[in-house]
């Protein structure tokens, strides 16, 4: 028989990996101690939006290969390899990750399970995490059971869970059990069977990947940014000098999009949980680059709301329109989201803020009631004297002039992603900016947009 697997924690991660792991072919048990989320999981109902995962979803608890419980007791004595993929939220205040739920899940596992077993974590957790959980599981070894522990970091892009899932790019995993190799390697065996690195390492090092990988993505985007506030002063062509370093391929293209900046759930809160990281462990200059980043990727959404006050000559009772609040398209994500953030600030700023977004305009809405919220784009823009476009569905991409202008009280908009064609619109009689572009021909007008 194949191995048995259990998932504990069924947010984005988890329920992700759980129907990709019964689309293996595995046995997958999730569980979560939220008892409203294991009983829509278990009707095959997603409460967010990831192409394609609904239907794996429901293909495998329809196979039976996928089930949802509650009960850490059942996945105890179920699993062969209990894989952690529980929240490491950032800390409420502060900038270090909130291990609560990493620690009791791996806990109240450890003391449910009732036979040797593997425990994978594929949470994103500080470095040094593991080896300290490894000490806390091998105080169980008193019971004769063999517990295993491995790190193995996922490295998913919401939008493209399940083929990130399926087919990644590599796989890392951390241990200093052969066994425990041995288990994953079977685990991934359909990944490793088209040539997919496994790269066997340390705990730290597989920690750190992650990362890594993270600060580095955060970091590409903060560097085109900081260009894009040089060519709003100086003159330029954002887009152009990107696609130009980009075809150095040493560099390449991909993560050097100039706009509003980074959200979500993971780069923002993992590049701030390193550097109180490395503070801990003494290290506070090593990663001070990181503060840099995010300040970099904050000032763009004070740019794009001065680039709005400065077309409106002020915000007091001005209708502004967003479109797109999801912190990137293709999902209804909203943390840490420029887009909304930008929309909440114009609010508070006096504007009158209509918001359309294809998918989450509900998730908005429970952070920011206030706003008003559109079921269409047409209805947005209705009235409005600037129009921002926030996050880059394909639907903003597709938008000309012509499509809205009949509509809108002013013909300006923001390009807060580098999608539009500034000549198109202004051909057309709009007043275009866009973030990496100089506003006006009068040098020095545009500066920062902030003091
Ligand atoms: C990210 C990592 O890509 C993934 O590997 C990790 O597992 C989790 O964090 P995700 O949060 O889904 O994935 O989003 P990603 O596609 O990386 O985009 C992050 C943010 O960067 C978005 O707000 C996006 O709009 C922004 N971005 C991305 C840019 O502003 N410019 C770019 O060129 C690329």
């Amino acid at each position: 028989m194949g191995k048995r697997l259990t998932v504990i924690g069924t947010g984005y991660l988890g329920a992700t990996h759980a129907a990709a792991m019964a689309e293996l072919g595995f046995e997958v048990l999730g569980v979560d101690v939220d008892p409203k989320k294991i009983d829509s999981l278990s009707r095959g109902e997603l409460p967010f939006h990831e192409p394609g995962l609904p239907e794996l979803l429901l293909k495998h608890i329809d196979s039976g290969r996928l089930r949802f419980t509650t009960s850490i007791e059942e996945a105890g004595a179920f699993g062969d390899v209990h894989f952690i993929a529980v929240g490491t939220p950032q800390r409420a205040g502060e900038d270090a990750a909130d291990m609560t739920y990493v620690d009791a899940a791996v806990s109240s596992l450890v003391n449910a399970i009732t036979r040797d077993a593997l425990i994978v974590g594929k949470s994103t957790v500080p470095v040094g995490t593991a080896r300290r959980l490894k000490s806390l599981i091998d105080e169980f070894k008193a019971r004769g059971i063999e517990i295993d522990l491995a790190w193995n970091p996922e490295f998913l892009r919401e939008g493209f869970a399940v083929q990130d899932t399926l087919r990644p790019d590599r796989l890392v995993v951390g241990t200093d059990s052969p066994k425990a190799h041995a288990a994953l390697r079977e685990v991934y065996a359909d990944a490793i069977s088209r040539e997919t690195p496994y790269i066997a390492t340390d705990f730290e090092t597989a920690e750190l990947v992650k990362v890594a990988a993270n600060a580095f993505l955060a970091t590409k985007i903060s560097f085109i940014n900081a260009f894009a506030e040089v060519t709003e002063t100086v003159g330029g062509d954002i887009r152009t000098l990107a696609d130009a370093i980009g075809l150095d391929n040493r560099i390449g293209r991909r993560f050097l999009n100039a706009g509003v900046g980074f959200g979500g759930g993971c780069l923002p809160k993992d590049i701030r949980a390193l550097q109180a990281r490395v503070s801990e462990l003494g290290l506070d200059r090593t990663m001070r680059f990181l503060s840099e980043i995010d300040e970099i990727n904050l000032r763009r959404r004070d740019r794009v709301v001065y680039l709005a006050e400065e077309l409106l000559g002020g915000l007091e009772g001005k209708r502004v329109a967003v479109l797109g609040t999801a912190f990137k398209p293709n999902s209804d994500d909203v943390r840490d989201s420029p887009a909304l953030d930008v929309a909440a600030r114009l609010f508070s700023g006096g504007a009158e803020v209509s918001v359309y977004d294809p998918k989450a305009n509900a998730n908005s809405a429970q952070r920011f009631p206030r706003l008003n919220y559109c079921s269409t784009l047409a209805e947005a823009v209705s009235g409005a004297d600037v129009v921002l476009v926030l996050t880059e569905w394909q639907e903003f991409r597709d938008l000309h002039p012509q499509g809205i202008q009949s509509l809108v009280n002013n013909k300006q908009i923001v390009d807060g992603r580098n999608v539009l064609g500034k000549d198109e619109w202004e051909s057309a009689g709009w007043t275009f900016r866009a973030l990496g572009l100089r506003s006006s021909d009068v040098p020095g007008t545009s500066l920062l947009g902030v003091t």
